[in-house]
């Protein structure tokens, strides 16, 4: 594995963030500035750099992988425009700017968000059919698809989304919560850390043992954000907080408690790291990360 840091991968992923935007006609201007607004606003860039550094990890080739960590991320950010409409949690504040909707209105940003979504399946599609010769490379990348397509959907954010929206003002069982938590945030981090992995040719124990990894991270960073929508800074955030109670949201501080919460959220930062055990003199980027998140302000 390269010496990478976090800071490193993630200024990697900055520098070509729109290189995999698909050429959008001039007529169709308004739709490019507003996926370019979201997209280009900052945020954490977690998704795109566990893909990277799992890729690395495996022995994989980083610049191959680039297409599939920016597709990674403009799922995650149309994720973040729709999450935030009025139909949805009715956000204004996002990475610190103004929501895409109260920018754009509404149907733009519905549409900012559908543009990004299709954008990273036209980013790993245009990248496969680059390898159509090369029945190895062409298998790792049609895999790594997979992973982000399936935790981007119906067993993924979609679904996640309307248990999380059924579930508003309502009683909520642990069990259901976790289903919430679990396809909602964590499948796309199982899907970056996979998604990473299979480009890189992971062998099946060390793709089990970073599933195991990434599924803990995955629950344990919902919890933080539920945390923090509890006892974070809006200014350091860049997002509104005490808006899950607003919204009667379930959560785990209100389900459990802001103690209990964060008992949670340690017990699953060391599963996270335990499952790396075998690996540690490797993996000192998932196992920061992990503790980096726990205690996290934003
Ligand atoms: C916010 O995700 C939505 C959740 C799944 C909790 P992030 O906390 O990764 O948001 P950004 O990308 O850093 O803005
Ligand atoms: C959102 O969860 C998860 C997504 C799939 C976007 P939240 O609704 O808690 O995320 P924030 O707090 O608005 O970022
Ligand atoms: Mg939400
Ligand atoms: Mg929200
Ligand atoms: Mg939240």
């Amino acid at each position: 594995m390269n010496d990478y840091s976090f800071d490193d991968y993630r200024e990697y992923v900055e520098q070509h963030l729109l290189d995999f935007l698909p050429d959008i006609d001039s007529k169709s201007i308004t739709l490019y500035d507003a996926m370019k607004y979201s997209i280009s606003s900052g945020g954490k860039r977690i998704r795109p750099v566990l893909l990277l550094a799992a890729c690395d990890f495996c022995g994989g080739n980083i610049k191959e992988a680039l297409p599939y960590a920016c597709a990674i991320e403009y799922i995650h950010t149309y994720s973040l425009i729709h999450d935030d409409l009025p139909c949805m949690d009715d956000d204004d504040l996002r990475r610190g700017i103004p929501t895409n909707h109260k920018v754009y209105g509404e149907a733009v940003a519905t549409l900012a968000g559908d543009g990004l979504q299709a954008a990273a399946f036209e980013a790993m599609n245009r990248d496969m059919l680059l390898y159509l010769d090369d029945t190895k490379a062409l298998n790792r990348r049609v895999r790594s698809c997979y992973e982000i397509i399936k935790g981007s959907g119906c067993q993924g954010i979609v679904a996640g989304q309307i248990a999380d929206m059924e579930a508003e003002d309502r009683n909520c069982s642990r069990e259901m919560l976790d289903y919430i938590h679990i396809t909602k945030t964590s499948a796309l981090i199982v899907a970056a850390v996979r998604a990473g992995a299979q480009l890189g040719g992971a062998d099946t124990d060390t793709l089990e043992d970073l599933t195991v990894y990434a599924e803990n991270l995955g629950l344990a960073f919902q919890i933080a954000d539920d945390i923090l929508d509890v006892i974070g800074e809006e200014e350091e955030m860049g997002k509104k907080t005490g808006v899950d109670a607003e919204n009667k949201k379930a959560t785990y501080p209100a389900l459990i408690g802001l103690e209990e919460s964060k008992k949670r959220l340690n017990e699953l930062t060391n599963t996270a790291i335990d499952a790396l055990k075998d690996y540690y003199d490797n993996a000192e980027l998932f196992v920061e990360l992990a503790r980096v998140l726990e205690t996290r302000g934003k």
